[in-house]
């Protein structure tokens, strides 16, 4: 197979349309949901620090290798690994790793798509006012309800799955680039909101010093599994989503730059929403680890009692909803760019034939919070599995291949001409880190969540 030098599904109009989309995919529910809330279960600071150590010496080096890949390859990941493994002479069993992305992707993206939903019912009940003046225990209250709704959670992650695959059937320029424009700049302005707000309240000491002064003896073996899965995670690694972002990239962009302004906000906007959260977490004498609802339960009490709260709010979860969709685009595109390549299908079909499969997997999510919820497999509901297996499991094994893809498989020749980097002490240091740290730290860590090493 010949190796393309541009995509059939299109190309980023600039450089900065890149960023944008990239860091559109990374920055999501991962930061501002799901990183409060797991920050809050392993016990905060010495978890955060361990967070921001997998994305500096995985993430990174990782995050430069997927987009390295995606470009030369130009194709679904799939393809891809194709490509570059003939490319490089190897057997083109490489293209596993292209499918354990796609599979991984339906499986993230029946979830987020279900926690997105969330986020939009939330949208209309801060509208209309529902927290105004309520206390801890009426907002709890409310979301108990909520989610003991099937009926509601479905509604919502039906219209969730549905804006999602019409960005996805309009394609890279019109649809992708279009939506990440505006929304990105805008959520990054309310965040800066939310933290001026939080700065006055009283426990904004004690919100800094849980997310930031480390106790070690709150790290359990699991909890740097969970770190390192949740750097995976909220960088969009390991599955294919930054590799097919990479194929729509111009050449000549600096590919090590790019990532570090991706990495650069994704993590800003996570530290963030932390210092946003857990001032009302202690103010309000909320427990830290109350779980995926952590901010269902928090921020709207914070927006009941501000001035201007039902403006606020609402604008709020808007932004998580448009942060949640600028990402739940990225799960599906390696799994339609696929269907679209190998199966002749055009992008509307693909997107419909995926968004079914994935709508129907989001059901088990919906009912792992009310019917299924005393339905436990390893102590998980549905959707704790679902999550723990995905981010903490296949998104590190595939980060892990990845890496040994591009240290190991691919010529060097070929990595040195598609990273293009002017720098040559920053190509041998990114080629040392893939080569030996990234893999050895990934195994380590998976070594000692099973207990094998201390
Ligand atoms: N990075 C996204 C977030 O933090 C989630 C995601 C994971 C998107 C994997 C694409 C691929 O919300």
């Amino acid at each position: 197979m010949a190796r393309p030098r541009t995509s059939i599904h299109g190309q980023w109009s600039s450089r900065w349309a890149f960023v944008l989309a990239a860091a559109g995919s990374a920055v999501g529910l991962g930061n501002i949901w799901k990183f409060p809330y797991i920050t809050g279960q392993n016990g905060g600071g010495a978890f955060v620090l361990v967070y921001l150590a997998c994305i500096a010496v995985i993430g990174i080096p990782i995050m430069m290798a997927e987009v390295m890949i995606g470009r030369r390859g130009r194709q679904s990941p799939i393809n891809t690994m194709i490509n570059l493994s003939e490319e490089a002479g190897r057997s083109r069993y490489w293209s596993l790793l292209g499918w354990s992305g796609v599979i991984a992707g339906f499986l993230i993206l029946s979830y987020y798509s279900v926690i997105a939903g969330w986020g939009l019912a939330y949208v209309f009940r801060t509208a209309i006012g529902m927290f105004h003046g309520a206390d801890a225990d009426k907002v709890g209250a409310i979301f108990k309800d909520f989610l003991a709704s099937p009926e509601r959670l479905l509604a919502w992650h039906t219209i969730f799955m549905v804006m999602t695959m019409v960005v996805v059937a309009r394609g890279v320029r019109s649809g992708l680039e279009q939506a990440v424009r505006f929304l990105m700049p805008a959520l990054f302005v309310l965040l800066i909101v939310m933290v001026g707000y939080a700065m006055h309240i009283a426990a904004f000491a004690k919100g800094v010093e849980f997310l930031f002064s480390p106790d070690f003896s709150k790290l359990s073996r699991d909890s740097v599994l969970i770190a390192m899965g949740h750097a995976f995670f909220t960088l969009s690694l390991g599955m294919g989503a930054i590799m097919i972002y990479g194929s729509y990239m111009p050449e000549r962009v600096s590919i090590a730059k790019t990532t570090f302004l991706i990495v650069g906000a994704d993590t800003l906007v996570a530290l963030m929403a932390g210092l946003a959260i857990f001032p009302i977490v202690f103010d309000n004498g909320l427990e830290p680890s109350a779980g995926p609802g952590l901010i269902f339960v928090t921020l709207p009490l914070a927006f009941g009692q501000m001035p201007g709260g039902a403006l606020f709010g609402t604008l709020f979860f808007v932004l998580v909803v448009f942060a949640a969709w600028t990402s739940s685009i990225s799960l599906i595109e390696p799994a339609v760019t696929w269907l679209v390549e190998n199966h002749g299908m055009c992008r509307l079909t693909a997107c419909m034939w995926a968004g079914i499969v994935t709508w129907l997997m989001g059901v088990g999510t919906v009912f792992s919070f009310n019917l299924w919820s005393e339905d436990k497999l390893f102590g998980k509901t549905f959707f704790d599995l679902l999550d723990y297996l995905t981010a903490n499991i296949m998104l590190p094994l595939g980060g892990l291949f990845i890496a040994i893809f591009a240290a190991w498989v691919m010529r060097e020749a070929d990595v040195r001409e598609e990273l293009a980097m002017v720098n040559k002490f920053g190509f041998r240091l990114w080629r040392f880190l893939v080569r030996y740290v990234t893999p050895v730290g990934v195994v380590i860590v998976f070594l000692n969540a099973i207990g094998v090493i201390k």
